[in-house]
């Protein structure tokens, strides 16, 4: 896709163009030519470092991010002494943002030794002022502050931060346009995300994300399908559709379209075998996309769907718009329909004036809907949003065994539901050689389970059958077939 732009034949000595994505690719042309420079004088390769904290948009940003870096020269590595690196912050929960700042302590103390080092911070975090104050205040060497609307920007940024001694600022708080066609470089060959929609409208009142994300945009099915051709024609296997509400993608857009008719769309497409996404809201899911779903031989059996709180006093002041019974009536149809699905979710413990009596209904929904895995989490008061104003008259003590309680349900029911298909064959994407046994490969079901089996680097991109010989609680041990 982006070779349509050729660096070597863009005419740095004119004006910089004003449509995009050239504009980009002019200043990607000027980097290449200064990262250059910078080697030579270095008399070796310039390197680059990108941290991500957060979510699969996150993830999916700094592959763009990465793939500028390295169109303009720099050998991209894993290690925070290269000479430029970038940390993708998330800010969904406090503890997410004091990870960033015990980072640039021992970032800062790397500058100290080598000051033609370079730091960069983009992302969520980025779009709150009192976090651009602090960073002002009291890490002032860091280079370059960039938001999350802008990162298309990234080399034109990068040449301002080179020709500049002071820290560059660029935060936006809206998105203007959304901008296609630029470098990324992928973490897997075989599998990748893609952004379907940007943005959030629901306003949950714990939820940082629609201020620091923006107002809800889709993009044009049509980029979507060209890029996710041009993905399979790279070699992927699975795609992963990203948004923070993908049930209400292409509401908006001049040609409306749903979810589900861009699923599809997206089964069409040769040589995609596995389609996955990433988030559903309860409210906006479909009977249409259950139906989608159920026929659809490449949609993963898994299904992400977070429930928040089981309780509807508490769903009602989360302004989630369902109540227990109509969750549960949703997930109870979901499992009719496809028996064999996975089904997990996300949980917060500890919302505003919730008492041990709401932990019970949570409690209740995760035994009833039997998950087979649930993120936990303590809620984190954020500043700006609705939740952060109102009065919280549980302690910090009650919260920990309420967060205790539900927990032990969720590996119970998780343990004895993950179990299910053991003795079974089933297809398995090979991901990697395993972390602790390099005898072992790792891939994952359909259903998102992890597989351990024996295995070599060869299998890695490779759809193969395996015996779920063993159920080790979340995952399984197997043996090909
Ligand atoms: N505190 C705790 N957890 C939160 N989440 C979102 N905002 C907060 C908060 N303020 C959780 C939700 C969401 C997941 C990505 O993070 O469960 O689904
Ligand atoms: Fe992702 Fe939300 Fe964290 Fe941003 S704040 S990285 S959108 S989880």
């Amino acid at each position: 896709m982006h070779n349509e732009f050729d660096l070597d034949k863009i005419n740095l000595a004119s004006a910089p163009p004003t449509e995009e994505p050239a504009r980009q690719y002019y200043f990607m042309a000027k980097a290449r030519k200064l990262v250059g420079e910078l080697c030579k004088k270095a008399g070796r390769p310039m390197t680059a470092c990108g941290i991500t904290f957060g979510c699969q948009m996150n993830a999916k940003d700094s592959e763009k991010l990465l793939g500028i870096l390295e169109r303009i020269g720099f050998t991209v590595i894993e290690d925070e002494s290269a000479d430029f690196v970038f940390y993708n912050t998330c800010t969904v929960r406090d503890n997410a943002n004091q990870r960033v700042y015990g980072r640039l302590g021992f970032v800062h103390s790397m500058k100290k030794k080598h000051p033609d080092k370079r730091v960069a911070l983009c992302g969520c975090m980025m779009q709150e002022p009192s976090v651009i104050e602090k960073i002002k205040k009291s890490y002032s060497f860091v280079d370059l502050i960039f938001g999350t609307h802008n990162i298309y920007k990234f080399a034109e940024l990068l040449v301002t931060m080179y020709d500049s001694d002071r820290m560059v600022i660029d935060i936006w708080e809206n998105a203007d346009q959304i901008v296609e066609d630029l470098p990324a470089q992928r973490k897997y060959s075989f599998k990748s995300g893609v952004n379907i929609m940007y943005g959030c409208n629901n306003f949950c009142s714990y939820c940082i994300v629609p201020y620091v994300r923006g107002r809800e945009r889709s993009r044009n099915p049509r980029d979507i399908i060209r890029e996710i051709e041009q993905l399979a024609a790279e070699g992927v296997v699975e795609v992963m559709l990203l948004g923070q509400n993908v049930n209400s993608y292409g509401k908006n857009l001049e040609e409306p379209i749903s979810f589900a008719q861009l699923l599809r769309e997206v089964e069409k497409i040769e040589g995609i075998e596995r389609i996955r996404f990433m988030t559903s809201h309860p409210k906006d899911l479909s009977d249409e996309l259950i139906a989608v779903m159920k026929q659809s031989s490449k949609i993963c059996r898994h299904l992400h769907l977070p429930l928040q709180s089981g309780s509807t006093r508490i769903l009602e002041a989360m302004n989630r718009r369902y109540t227990k019974e109509q969750y549960l009536a949703l997930a109870n149809k979901i499992r009719r329909e496809i028996p064999d699905i996975a089904l997990t979710t996300d949980i917060i413990v500890g919302f505003p004036g919730e008492t041990a009596a709401d932990i019970e209904e949570t409690i209740d929904v995760v035994r009833e809907v039997a998950y087979d895995n649930a993120f936990t989490f303590i809620y984190s008061p954020r500043t700006g949003t609705p939740a952060a104003a109102m009065p919280n008259p549980t302690s910090d003590e009650e919260i920990r065994a309420g967060f205790d309680r539900l927990l032990k349900v969720v590996q119970e029911t998780a343990k004895s539901r993950v179990g299910r298909l053991q003795g079974e064959v089933h297809r398995v994407l090979v991901e990697e050689i395993n972390e602790h046994d390099d005898t072992l490969v790792t891939g994952r079901l359909s259903n998102n389970t992890l597989v351990h089996f024996p295995g070599d680097a060869s299998l890695i991109g490779k759809l193969v059958p395996v015996k779920l010989t063993q159920a080790q609680g979340f995952y399984y041990i197997g043996e090909m077939v």
